[in-house]
């Protein structure tokens, strides 16, 4: 496939078959993720490939606050379906204090999360990048061994090889571009 196959065929997939991802794969799109354009070359990201243990406690967080809001079988259905996610990458971002520079931060990391998706995309790999609340949650933080007064949440990815695709669509080219003379 030439690139554009792939930036246009990349979909939000929901459900995964179980098999496991191999770790080399995952190792060589985080590589191809800090590539992306990133301004003054901060570097702001940071990548942590999410083992079972901890998959499985941010899956309980989840559903304990789940069960707050939206009761027990929601909190049940979502815990069963977290606990299937065969694969789960969270990128972070630095904080700094000056919001221009946390702006371009923010943009670098999310080249960063496209070229990440890409390149599993590439080895036939799918991909759903989630910034549910739970992502927000100071427990979270706790949880991933991230200080949240020095980093904050790009997404958290979940991988794997996809069991159904779905369908995306996109509004009419000419509504978002013009030309200029
Ligand atoms: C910053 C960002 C946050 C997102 N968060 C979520 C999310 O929390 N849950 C979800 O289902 N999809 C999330 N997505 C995926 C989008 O919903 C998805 O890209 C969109 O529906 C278009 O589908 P496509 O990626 O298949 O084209 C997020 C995407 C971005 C860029």
């Amino acid at each position: 496939m030439k690139i554009d196959d792939f930036l246009r065929t990349r979909r939000t997939v929901h459900n995964f078959q179980p098999r496991p991802v191999p770790d080399h794969l995952v190792v060589e799109a985080i590589e191809s993720a800090r590539w992306a354009p990133n301004h003054k070359l901060t570097e702001p990201w940071e990548f942590v490939i999410i083992g079972k243990e901890t998959a499985a406690a941010i899956s309980e967080r989840n559903a304990e606050m789940l069960r707050e809001t939206k009761g027990e079988a929601s909190a049940a259905h979502k815990l069963a379906r977290w606990n299937s996610m065969p694969g789960w990458m969270l990128l972070m971002c630095r904080r700094v204090d000056d919001p221009f520079r946390q702006q371009e931060d923010y943009g670098a990391c999310c080249c960063a999360a496209q070229n990440f998706m890409l390149s599993l995309w590439s080895a036939g790999v799918a991909t759903k990048w989630g910034t549910g609340p739970v992502t927000q949650d100071p427990e979270f933080f706790r949880l991933v061994g991230v200080d949240p007064a020095e980093r904050f949440t790009v997404g958290l990815f979940w991988y794997g090889y996809p069991a159904a695709t779905p369908p995306s669509a996109r509004g009419p080219l000419q509504a978002v571009f013009k030309r200029l003379d």
